[in-house]
């Protein structure tokens, strides 16, 4: 058996490109043989940077209800919530302990936003910083040891956090022996970032992102924006480059993309093309919808669900954090 585990950050609602590039791939992987997965909400991570009670609340749900209408099923993976184990920030303090403050002030999202103080003329470098965000590479290594999780799979911007989470397991293990399981990351492979409305990544903070689980009528206007050129609909037209072709591409069976593609070529108008996709997104999305919504209506099944989840977890938990204490000394 090997442990794979990942989370997400309810910070948003999920949107195709979340869908397509993260949540799909999860949940087919947690229906593998030979593999336990590991998926959780990370809700304390999301308090970096969200300190709106109602949003944040109502985000944990709805992300929660989005993987669970996507199909991912509570009963083959560990589905929890990382507030609900409250040794994950045990061992972010035992952690942290082993952890040089140098490799902190060289993680990504600290230098990011450092730099931007820098640019906007700041006298305060670390203006906006709360030790959250700074210590936000420990939390999540936290998150993985916890479990002893081998295989991470994650967004390319996640990658040094993976690096950052090796190298705390290695110090660690150098001092007390091999106790820290040293996880592998896990590049999403063949999984295409999907472009958005304009063409640039698809992402909330663009404001070019399709929500996965809009009605119908609003889906429809959303794609009818997606920037096309301006060829007549009787020329052949390039797949190259095209957002629509990607987007389609990204939800069709191979079948379906040689069709289309054998449409550009002969030349289609884009008005028709915008249809075909939506009807394509439409057919797969819209039981999902309909189980996303039902899951909001009565929100305690989704609580039971993740308070299973972490009654599941939490004997893991505790068993590697007394093994640690006892490493440590602590024990008594
Ligand atoms: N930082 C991750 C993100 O923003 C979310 C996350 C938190 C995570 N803890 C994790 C991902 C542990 C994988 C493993 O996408």
């Amino acid at each position: 058996m090997q442990t794979v585990l990942t989370g997400v950050q309810p910070t948003a609602k999920p949107h195709l490109g979340n869908y397509a590039g993260a949540m799909r791939p999860a949940i087919r992987a947690s229906k593998q043989p030979d593999t336990q997965t590991w998926f959780f909400i990370a809700d304390y991570h999301a308090l970096t940077s969200l300190h709106d009670p109602k949003v944040l609340h109502q985000n944990i749900y709805e992300v929660a209800a989005s993987w669970l209408a996507c199909g991912l099923d509570p009963a083959k993976t560990v589905f929890y919530r990382q507030s609900d184990i409250p040794e994950i920030l045990e061992l972010n303090w035992i952690l942290s302990c082993f952890t040089s403050k140098g490799l902190m002030n060289r993680a990504h999202a600290y230098k990011a936003k450092v730099q931007e103080n820098q640019e906007n003329g700041k006298e305060d470098l670390d203006f906006g910083v709360n030790m959250g965000l700074f210590n936000y590479p420990i939390l999540m290594s936290s998150d993985i040891l916890m479990f002893s999780a081998a295989k991470v799979p994650v967004g390319e911007d996640q990658t040094q956090h993976i690096e950052i989470a090796r190298d705390i397991a290695q110090k660690f293990n150098r001092v007390y022996g091999e106790i820290l399981k040293v996880p592998q990351v896990v590049l999403e492979k063949g999984v295409k970032v999907l472009p958005g409305l304009d063409g640039r990544k698809m992402s909330k903070s663009y404001g070019n992102h399709i929500p996965l689980f809009e009605e119908p009528a609003a889906m429809k206007k959303l794609i009818a924006k997606i920037k096309t050129d301006s060829l007549p609909p009787e020329a052949p037209k390039s797949t190259e480059g095209s957002i629509l072709f990607e987007l389609y591409q990204a939800f069709a069976t191979p079948e379906q993309t040689e069709e289309m593609r054998a449409k550009f070529e002969k030349g289609i108008g884009w008005g028709y093309v915008k249809e075909d996709l939506f009807q394509l997104l439409d057919a797969q999305l819209k039981e999902p919808r309909e189980k996303y919504k039902q899951l909001l209506e009565d929100k305690s099944i989704i609580a039971n669900c993740l308070r299973e989840g972490a009654e599941k977890a939490r004997p893991q938990a505790q068993m590697l954090l007394k093994k640690m204490r006892t490493a440590i000394g602590l024990e008594l």
